[in-house]
């Protein structure tokens, strides 16, 4: 088993996400780290403590970190993920498990130095924690096993602007250190993510949802399938999850990323680079098939509840 750290801006999918990586049984979830984004990073930590709770990981320590970008002025995604950021979703829960004093960009160095060589990081949200984790201990990129980030959009348009994908436009700063530092990294960009849904149909078989992953998956569907109207959403997060895994359902590009922070038009813009020794790895194509299969089980979706 793998000790990994997910870091999350607990949101709609980065809630599915955590589902999937609890059911992992090669990943040894050692605690999550929350980070501005898709909400305040209070309503992320909140979020990120409940979702485990209903989950029944209690055990697993929550660990709150950057309130803003590097440089930037937070900018919420709150539109697409509901006000709470969770759907509005309502998952009753007797009793917490911790919420850290340890900053999120410390436990992540900790964390790197106790089990050095073996770390697995999944970054979910905007890069500031790492890029801050940096500063605290510059070895960080040979101390961690692997990186794997949702983030990037390499062939194909961004969903916030033209040029760019919602957590690297949150932070361009802290994502382009993170990409020049060396990691051996997996970027898992829109060019994937975007095929990878949960559709409406599926979602609405999930009335009856006894299954605490089905019910989780039925609540923070809400806001998108009753408020929003949508036929389907990417699981963006989840699919970065599942890139630790089974990595063979995606195919990957070796080289480097740059990402541009010069104007606003480029900020936050990933650019691929080949190179057979580069340490990043860009997904390009995903078997959509396989890993929609793949995560509607581990998330409870198919069979009894689902
Ligand atoms: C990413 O942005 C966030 O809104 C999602 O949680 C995901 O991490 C997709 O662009
Ligand atoms: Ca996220």
């Amino acid at each position: 088993m793998q000790p990994v750290i997910v870091d999350v801006d607990t949101g709609v999918d980065d809630a599915l996400a955590l589902a999937v990586a609890l059911a992992q049984p090669e990943l040894r979830l050692i605690a999550v780290t929350t980070v501005a984004g898709n909400v305040d990073v209070g309503q992320a930590t909140r979020n990120t403590r409940l979702v485990l709770d209903w989950l029944g990981a209690r055990s697993i320590p929550v660990a709150k970190g950057a309130a803003s970008p590097l440089l930037r002025k937070h900018r919420d995604a709150r539109a697409y993920h509901s006000p709470d950021g969770l759907g509005g979703a309502v998952l009753p829960v007797e009793r917490g498990g911790p919420i850290l004093d340890t900053s999120a960009p410390e436990v992540i160095v900790r964390a790197a130095r106790r089990y050095a060589g073996k770390l697995c990081l999944v970054c979910l949200a905007p890069l500031t924690n790492l890029a801050i984790a940096l500063r605290l201990e510059p070895d960080l990129p040979f101390l961690i096993d692997r990186v794997i980030v949702m983030g990037g959009a390499f062939a194909v348009a961004g969903n916030v602007t033209p040029a760019a994908e919602f957590n690297v436009w949150s932070d361009p700063e802290a994502a382009s250190l993170v990409a020049q530092a060396g990691f051996r990294i997996r970027w898992v960009g829109l060019d994937v993510t975007e095929l990878v849904r949960l559709e409406r149909s599926r979602w609405e078989r999930l009335g009856n949802a006894t299954d605490p992953r089905s019910i989780l998956a039925r609540e923070v569907g809400r806001w998108a399938f009753e408020q929003r109207g949508l036929t389907s959403f990417a699981l963006h997060d989840p699919l970065a999850v599942v890139a630790a895994v089974r990595e063979e359902f995606i195919d990957w590009a070796p080289g480097h990323v740059i990402v541009r922070t010069e104007t606003d038009e480029v900020a936050g813009k990933t650019v691929y680079q080949s190179d057979p020794d580069g340490r990043a790895r860009v997904a390009h194509r995903v078997n959509s098939d396989g890993a929609q299969a793949f995560l509607e089980r581990a998330l409870g979706l198919v069979g009894k509840g689902g």
